[in-house]
């Protein structure tokens, strides 16, 4: 880290070279290193880096109109893409539908929150406010994001600032929480919302968060089947709002529009982010449901919330350029396809007594590290296991996205593989050896 540096970092302990150039699936920094980029830079990044349309989109929005503030008018790159976003939405999103533009996943949970408060507000029922989410979950990192969220060692030392609405259990088959297996544990982790609503004064209950597919807390955990079903089925049964985190899991990356449409079900409301513009501009969005617009349009006809840059022209060029991308590439069927191919790269790794799991769903894969296979047991935090197979990683040029904590919020180590769309098969290969070589010298030592 040059001691000159004017920016604030993530971490002063360590040094970050200067990204300068981006092409396909691979990162370049100013000394010329080329770094393959298997993480998509947190799940980002669909479409590949450097595709020189998206800028152009973006140049010709900013030379019509630049900025124009949502509390005087609409622009047309927001209509059109919310529009497209609501056109590949479960069907309770048509006919009525709305979406909500932010700057990031952090906004759009919060957004959301407040949503499903004035929903009930607007409905007559002023009691309900909490919004349930899940242990071990991440949603973004504002204060009200952070509330829904379970992930421990970013809670901690904002603890006093955040309220408790209530936590239930992750959904987490390779370390159930109920110590049970599927089929015969008849999905207790999705009855555990019902055990806790029951509980827990249900009548202040106004919505319950998740990610159909949990990315960087539990590494690409992917539900049992009826799961998701039973949630939705519940939420329901209990008038509480449904909300789909999908800022990870959404635009693509687990080979359909949305995750929630692997099982079928209607959320109230999806939240975007990453994918959605592909990291090349910030955006995020709400995908609101007909019935929840319902209840603003024919209630008090405002929602008492807004940011300056909502909907922002040049976010969302950039949205509709991705999609545009995305559709004229056919980038959504090769996700299953990339997928497979990186699986296959990566299934080798089960060999080894130190990898415990290789999970995950399209292009949003995870693989987890175990100091005892057979009893699935987690290196002590302290030995940083995820950090050291990134850097490990790193030595081959190889770019990952390492997370503690999926066990109990601080064991449990793993690292995150969410490259874009159009990676290549070669690529794929390379990530596997990359990986095969870091876990020899890591776990070696
Ligand atoms: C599931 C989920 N929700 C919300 C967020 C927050 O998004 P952002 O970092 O864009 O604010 C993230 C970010 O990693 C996420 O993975």
């Amino acid at each position: 880290m040059p001691t000159s540096s004017g920016l604030f970092p993530r971490n002063f302990k360590k040094t970050f070279p200067i990204a300068s150039r981006g092409e396909g699936c691979w990162i370049m920094d100013r000394s010329g290193h080329r770094f393959l980029d298997a993480s998509g830079q947190a799940a980002v990044v669909s479409i590949g880096h450097g595709v020189p349309e998206i800028g152009r989109a973006m140049a010709e929005q900013s030379s019509q109109i630049a900025f124009a503030h949502t509390s005087q008018f609409h622009t047309a790159p927001a209509e059109k893409l919310a529009e497209r976003l609501l056109a590949v939405a479960p069907p309770n999103f048509r006919n009525g539908g709305r979406v909500y533009f932010t700057s990031g996943g952090s906004e759009a949970t919060e957004t959301a929150i407040k949503l499903a408060r004035q929903f009930h507000l607007e409905s007559g029922r002023k009691d309900c406010y909490r919004v349930l989410s899940r242990r071990q979950s991440y949603h973004g990192s504002t204060l009200g994001a952070m509330s829904v969220s379970g992930n421990v060692a970013r809670r901690a030392p904002y603890e006093p600032l955040l309220p408790e609405w209530g936590h239930i259990a992750p959904c987490f088959c390779y370390h159930c929480p109920f110590e049970k297996t599927f089929p015969q544990c008849e999905l207790v982790c999705a009855d555990d919302l019902e055990v806790h609503l029951l509980e827990h004064e249900p009548e202040k209950a106004a919505a319950f968060i998740f990610e159909p597919v949990v990315g960087a807390t539990l590494g690409a955990a992917v539900p049992p089947e009826g799961y998701t079903a039973r949630i939705a089925e519940i939420c329901h049964r209990n008038g509480i709002l449904l909300i789909a985190d999908e800022v990870m899991s959404g635009m693509g990356r687990t080979g359909k529009p949305f995750a929630a449409r692997h099982w079928g079900i209607e959320p109230d409301m999806i939240l975007v982010g990453k994918g959605v513009a592909s990291g090349y501009a910030p955006l995020g969005a709400v995908l609101v449901s007909a019935r929840v617009v319902a209840a603003f349009e024919h209630g008090s006809g405002a929602f008492m919330h807004g940011f300056t840059y909502q909907a922002h022209p040049l976010s969302t060029a950039a949205g509709n350029a991705v999609l545009n991308y995305l559709e004229t590439h056919k980038l959504f069927d090769q996700v299953n396809t990339a997928g497979q191919n990186l699986r296959s790269a990566l299934t080798p790794l089960l060999a080894h007594s130190n990898v415990g799991d290789v999970r995950g769903l399209g292009l949003l894969l995870g693989i987890e590290f175990v100091k005892d296979k057979t009893r699935r047991e987690p290196f002590p935090r302290e030995q940083n296991i995820a950090e050291k197979i990134c850097q490990a990683c790193l030595d081959e040029n190889v770019l990952t996205y390492p997370t503690q904590g999926c066990v109990d919020g601080l064991r449990g180590d793993h690292i995150l593989l969410a490259p874009p769309f159009t990676i290549s098969p070669e690529e794929c290969a390379l990530i596997g050896r990359a990986l095969q070589s870091a876990v020899a010298r890591v776990f070696s030592a």
